[in-house]
């Protein structure tokens, strides 16, 4: 019998990169997911992938070291007693990888989740974050943890990482006033892992100006945390700005986004700004309503940037 597990797409409104560094990040989880099908192969020492998204069918044996298998390696290393054979995943997904919507994290956290029923492992929310999270390290590096949160949680998070390497805060959002968002997709599909390991560069390049860069962020994001909660959706807005100027400065923006950005704006947009690692993916644009939205998504078609319309509450 197969089993299914499913993981979130997210939207950072607030936060990429600084949330690296132990800063406040405020994201959301969307109603797009991937999808894991699990189900075990008698008499059979392999694990196979039909990857519906990358349209590929990947065996153990033949291939151990894609990277799909390491991902599985890390997260469950430490699970002596889960069967680590005789598996066949199918992968499908809503949306697409490289967009920013944090296709890595929701990968991870269906596979946990199908692993989760597959064995009857009895596994609570908190531990499939942390088994996603192990994954995540190896698609990413040095993951916040972010994006984990918000696929296994799939609803609006205040998020901080703990430095220490204790447990992260997550805080749920319940926003005062629904967001109507437009996520406008600049075609080109970033490297997270390059763009963080840049904006590493950059700090270490730049402490004066990355500490002032931070400490322009912080009062920001604790601005924004109360106009989420509040309902402020024209103040939302110019902090969304704010934080897109912040992002430009640690240099994750592009043409693509900039542009995004003009035309969103220039149509009546409350505010906008790139959502993920940057350097491509999509942007995040608040719009004051439906109408709004439309204009938007209208406007942007006719420059050839496709965009889907996104309500967080
Ligand atoms: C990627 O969605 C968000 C980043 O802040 C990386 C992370 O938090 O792990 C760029």
């Amino acid at each position: 019998m197969a089993t299914t597990g499913k993981g979130y797409a997210k939207v950072i409104i607030f936060g990429e990169h600084f949330v690296v560094y132990g800063l406040p990040g405020i994201a959301a989880g969307l109603d797009k997911f991937v999808t894991v099908d699990a189900q075990k192969v008698k008499d059979s020492n392999d694990i196979v992938v039909d990857d519906k998204v990358f349209n590929e069918k990947i065996s153990r044996e033949k291939n151990p070291e894609h990277i799909k298998f390491k991902l599985f390696d890390a997260m469950f290393k430490d699970e002596e007693f889960l069967p680590k054979k005789g598996i066949k995943f199918t992968i499908n997904s809503n949306f697409p990888a490289g967009g920013g919507m944090g296709y890595s994290a929701a990968l991870c956290v269906a596979m946990v989740r199908a692993m989760n029923s597959l064995f009857d492992q009895d596994w609570k929310e908190e531990k499939i974050n942390e088994l996603a999270y192990l994954g995540e390290c190896v698609a990413h590096g040095n993951p916040s943890g972010i994006d984990n949160t918000c696929s296994t949680y799939g609803t609006t998070i205040w998020f901080e990482k703990n430095m220490e390497g204790g447990k992260n805060t997550i805080r749920p959002i319940k926003c005062g006033k629904s967001l109507y968002f437009v996520l406008a997709n600049t075609g080109i599909k970033h490297n997270t892992k390059e763009a963080v390991e840049d904006v590493k560069k950059f700090k270490e390049k730049n402490p004066k100006e990355f500490d002032v860069i931070c400490s322009d962020y912080k009062s920001i994001v604790s601005h924004a945390k109360k106009e989420v909660k509040f309902g402020g959706m024209f103040e939302i807005g110019k902090l969304m700005n704010q934080n897109q100027a912040l992002l430009k400065q640690i240099g994750v923006s592009c043409e693509q986004i900039d542009q995004i950005v003009k035309i969103a704006i220039y149509e009546g947009a409350l505010g906008a700004k790139l959502t993920g690692a940057g350097r491509g993916g999509n942007v995040l644009i608040l719009c004051e309503n439906e109408k709004f939205q439309d204009k938007v998504i209208n406007s942007l078609a006719g420059k050839g940037f496709e965009a889907i319309k996104v309500k967080v509450s």
